[in-house]
């Protein structure tokens, strides 16, 4: 296939110990963070690819570090932390793993959605302390029906808005532009979205271009009935705005798989009757992680052997 001792390769964040595996024993693998600094330099000086995740931060100066660098691959769909244009001017590829966590981020938003909705958690929480001795749980917002906002209609908002179609929802969307042959109503701003919608989901990427997207007027916009869901990157929602807005009652509830400082969630986010909260784990089931695994090792072996790289993010 290739030969190992050319194929370097840092390892500069947490992957499945299966995907370290595979790459230890298929190439010559550095596991950055368990490096001394000298080790680490000699180890920067000699790969060949850099692997990382879905959450890493790799800047500029970071790849500078890399003089032989060729390829970053990402053991995630969003790359918003890596900074692709310092990458792209290089000359460094970089990879993804788009499509095969489709399905599961998609699952995990409609399971936000339900269960914000319906105050699962606190229905459970509720039952678990006997209150239902006292009498029975508090009525809830009925999704089935309901008016679903889709900001940023790609592979996941698709396969999200699947879904909300089985729960008979009326979907309308914001992106960029219309997406060409999408049966669904397009809006042309955010705000108007929110404003129209009982339910906002957000599946926009991450990145200084959607930054507290979700801010003020937005949260505004959504009013007094309406819920948050942000499966996408904690940079889009300003926190402090969201909490600001859940406690004014500006809006009903959120559902939130992502944070501004993960893993850092703020304690006013926790413990509410109206907010669901989880530990960004929406592509965390062992089949697609097994699956991203394997299409991160499929780049690396597609790289070292010359081959087309399966999915970039920056094709040349
Ligand atoms: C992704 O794939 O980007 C997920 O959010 C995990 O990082």
């Amino acid at each position: 296939m290739f030969d190992k001792t050319e194929a370097t390769v840092v390892k500069a964040a947490f992957l499945p110990p299966a995907l370290a595996q595979r790459l230890d024993e298929t190439c010559t693998l550095a596991d950055w963070e368990t490096l001394s600094v000298t080790e680490q330099n000699k180890a920067a000086q000699n790969a060949r690819v850099l692997a990382v995740n879905g959450e890493s931060v790799v800047t500029a100066e970071f790849i500078d570090r890399f003089p032989k660098l060729e390829l970053i691959a990402d053991f995630g769909v969003g790359y918003d932390g890596i900074d692709v244009a310092a990458a792209h001017a290089r000359g460094i590829a970089v990879t993804n793993t788009p499509g095969v966590l489709t399905d599961d981020v998609a699952d995990m938003a409609m399971g936000l959605l339900l269960a914000t909705s319906r105050q699962i958690v606190e229905a459970q929480r509720f039952v678990e302390r006997g209150d239902w001795a006292n009498g029975g749980f508090t009525w809830t917002k009925k999704v089935s029906g309901g008016k679903l906002g889709i900001a940023g209609m790609g592979r996941i908002g698709q396969t999200i808005a699947r879904r909300a179609a089985g729960f008979d929802m009326e979907i309308t969307y914001t992106d960029r532009q219309p997406l060409s042959g999408c049966p669904y109503r397009f809006v042309s701003d955010l705000a108007t979205l929110a404003a129209e919608v009982d339910f906002l989901v957000i599946c926009v990427n991450g990145g200084d271009k959607t930054r507290a997207l979700v801010d003020a007027t937005i949260l505004k916009a959504l009013g007094p009935q309406g819920i948050l869901i942000n499966i996408a990157r904690g940079t889009v929602v300003d926190e402090a705005a969201l909490i600001e807005a859940l406690d004014a009652g500006t809006i009903a509830g959120a559902g939130l798989d992502v944070f501004e400082c993960e893993p850092v969630v703020p304690k006013a986010l926790q413990g509410r009757a109206n907010v669901v909260v989880t530990p960004h784990m929406a592509s965390a089931t062992h089949s697609t992680r097994k699956a991203m695994g394997d299409l991160v090792f499929d780049n690396v072996a597609a790289h070292f052997s010359g081959q087309p790289l399966k999915t970039p993010v920056n094709p040349y």
